[in-house]
């Protein structure tokens, strides 16, 4: 596929997205939401694809929406361009394989959402996170109003939208938004790891522990008890529990099929 903003590249059973709009520091514009959905929905559909990554070229992940396209949007626009924004965060959030966020510099306002939308955060030292829309005169348009609060809580999410100041990668670390930091050399290698160690394991149940670990935080513990209940009951009907339980028996590394 040719697209203009974004890359794609297969690296074993994963996929690396590429944000690659490094002159405009990878802002999100029109054109690269669709892209990146037009991405997420053949990689949803290929089975070979086990894992996806999402970073940006240059020195920033993404710095934000594309300041430039949203500064004369009439109100229609503007519900437009939230929506859209909003249906690329809720594709990754339900994409049936593990995203990853290689957070490789900044990941500001629509930056900082699109990582928020993944499963997984990894970030090297240097990155830098914010959510600055409100020095624009705006609020996140992309979910961070509400991604962030359920993953940082809602004391924290306020002090970093009503300030819009940004915060280093420990910092991301300490407040819970970040899962690993790392040095920038070791950052792809890093997650690269951690992609072939998920690739490994039945996709099947890695697909439905996503959907009730996403589902489950949305709702009650018991109603979430009972999607687990269904899920497990799922996973039970499938080749990868007599693939994965007869490996261990026989003391040896499961091979589950792509599927
Ligand atoms: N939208 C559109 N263009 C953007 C952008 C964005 N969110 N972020 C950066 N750019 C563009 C700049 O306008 C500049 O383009 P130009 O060379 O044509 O002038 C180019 O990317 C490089 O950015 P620049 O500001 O020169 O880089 P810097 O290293 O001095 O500063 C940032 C980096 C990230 C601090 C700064 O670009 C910035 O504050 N960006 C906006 C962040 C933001 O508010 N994001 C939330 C949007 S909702």
């Amino acid at each position: 596929m040719n697209w203009k903003n974004i890359t794609l590249r297969r690296e074993g059973k994963s996929a690396i997205v590429t944000v690659n709009r490094p002159e405009k520091l990878n802002a999100l514009d029109s054109i690269t939401h669709k892209e990146l959905q037009e991405a997420c929905t053949g990689l949803d559909a290929d089975k070979t694809v086990r894992t996806i990554i999402v970073t940006g070229s240059g020195k920033a992940f993404v710095s934000g929406a594309d300041i430039a396209e949203m500064r004369s949007l009439s109100p229609e626009e503007a519900r437009r361009f939230s929506r859209l924004g909003h249906q690329t965060m809720d594709m990754i959030q339900n994409t049936g394989k593990p995203v990853i966020a290689a957070v490789n510099g900044y990941a500001l306002g629509g930056g900082a959402e699109l990582a928020l939308a993944c499963d997984i955060i990894y970030a090297c030292e240097e990155a830098l996170f914010g959510m600055p829309e409100t020095i624009l005169g705006i609020i996140p348009g992309w979910a961070g109003t509400q991604r962030l609060p359920r993953l940082v809580g809602k004391a924290i999410t306020k002090e970093l939208i009503f300030s819009g100041a940004f915060i280093n990668a420990r910092r991301a670390y300490e407040i819970g938004l970040v899962n690993r930091v790392l040095p920038l050399p070791e950052l792809m290698p890093e997650v690269m790891k951690l992609a072939d160690s998920i690739a490994e394991k039945g996709p099947a149940a890695i697909k439905l522990a996503k959907q009730v670990i996403n589902r489950g935080c949305e709702t009650t513990l018991a109603e979430g008890c009972a999607m687990e209940t269904e899920a497990f009951v799922q996973c039970c009907q499938t080749p990868d529990r007599e693939i994965g339980m007869q490996a261990f028996l026989e003391k040896r590394k499961p091979v589950f099929e792509d599927r």
